[in-house]
């Protein structure tokens, strides 16, 4: 409604966490990265203005099912994980995804619970204009964001201020190899008091045809997306790589069970970083890693919880079993 959306809202409050240091993680990822023999960086560096805008394109792709599956679910199970729980404030892990936000903010305003939306990312845009449209959306609601790294930053949190629930959707968790993965949970597990919860969103193994095929889109968004990690190292690192030297390959890894996105090049290269002294080469066909996308099972996330000190309290999915929605809290609890 119109009077909701001029009215203004509750009040908002930033802190930037990654401070004038921002950069210096991707020339110590490139400089470790770039060096090793199969050559390799984060996935986190794909995210600038412009790879959240692609990203944000390769949620809509017809391909691209993760997105559209975990908002079905969340739509059909947001006002019971709010009864759940009885939550009153969601932090959320790479706040990307605005429309998911709104699904739990609205079950928690409908249950009346609703006081405070923390979002944490890595993209300062992501953080300052999603902040800022969720304050005039939801009146008397205080918003908190948080540009930073949910790998480093999640001391800066602030205080909870009642039953927190705790969101990392969209199977971001897969982004992260099994000991990062084992790190990031036990820092949750610490991070949570006795009456909040994690919801985390994980894609599920499927057929590697219907993976694949997400991770390599017709249109070629995802090959774009890819390539953009090329962009982000021209511009912050002043390198020279030409992206379109690179081919974009998406790969299911059956026995580690991830998606593997890697960039290959067409032809040997070499390729100068001035601002970290490095001059990297390529031999025709080398292949650099630039993401794993790690796809679960209801088994594995239990698991991984347990080794965590988390328990796993609901296990939603839709039809398929494609996609799913766990509902965690402290073993102890
Ligand atoms: C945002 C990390 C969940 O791994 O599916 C989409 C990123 N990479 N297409 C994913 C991504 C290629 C996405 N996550």
């Amino acid at each position: 409604m119109n009077t909701r959306a001029i009215r203004r809202g509750g009040q908002l409050t930033l802190e930037n966490a990654l401070g004038p240091g921002g950069a210096r993680t991707l020339a110590d990822d490139a400089r470790h990265g770039l060096t090793r023999t199969l050559k390799q960086l984060p996935p986190k560096h794909l995210y600038d203005t412009r790879g959240a805008a692609l990203f944000d394109r390769i949620c809509e792709l017809p391909e691209y099912y993760p997105t559209r599956t975990e908002r079905a679910i969340l739509e059909r199970v947001a006002d019971e994980l709010i009864a759940a729980t009885g939550a009153g404030e969601l932090v959320e892990l790479g706040s990307g995804s605005a429309a998911k936000t709104r699904l739990l903010l609205d079950a928690m305003a409908a249950a009346g619970t609703l006081q405070r939306f923390v979002a944490v990312d890595v993209t300062e845009a992501v953080v300052r204009n999603g902040a800022a449209a969720l304050t005039r959306e939801y009146p008397g609601m205080h918003v908190h964001g948080l540009i930073g790294d949910f790998e480093r930053h999640l001391d800066r949190l602030p205080a909870a201020r009642g039953p927190r629930l705790v969101a990392f959707l969209g199977g971001t968790i897969g982004n992260f190899d099994p000991a990062a993965r084992g790190h990031f949970l036990r820092n949750i597990a610490g991070l949570l008091g006795e009456d909040d919860h994690l919801l985390l969103g994980t894609d599920l193994v499927k057929d590697r045809a219907t993976l694949e095929a997400a991770y390599d889109d017709a249109e070629g968004v995802t090959a774009e997306f890819n390539r953009n990690v090329l962009h982000v190292l021209n511009r912050e690192l002043g390198a020279n790589f030409d992206p379109s030297g690179f081919h974009h390959v998406a790969a299911f890894d059956t026995e580690n069970e991830w998606i593997e996105m890697r960039l290959r090049a067409r032809e040997a290269q070499e390729v100068a970083l001035p601002a970290i002294g490095l001059t990297v080469r390529f031999a025709a066909g080398e292949e650099m890693r630039t993401e794993i996308s790690a796809k679960f099972t209801r088994k594995r996330v239990a698991a991984e919880l347990a080794a965590a000190g988390l328990k796993l309290a609901a296990w939603h999915t839709d039809a398929n079993e494609w996609f799913a929605l766990s509902l965690a809290s402290r073993a102890g609890s």
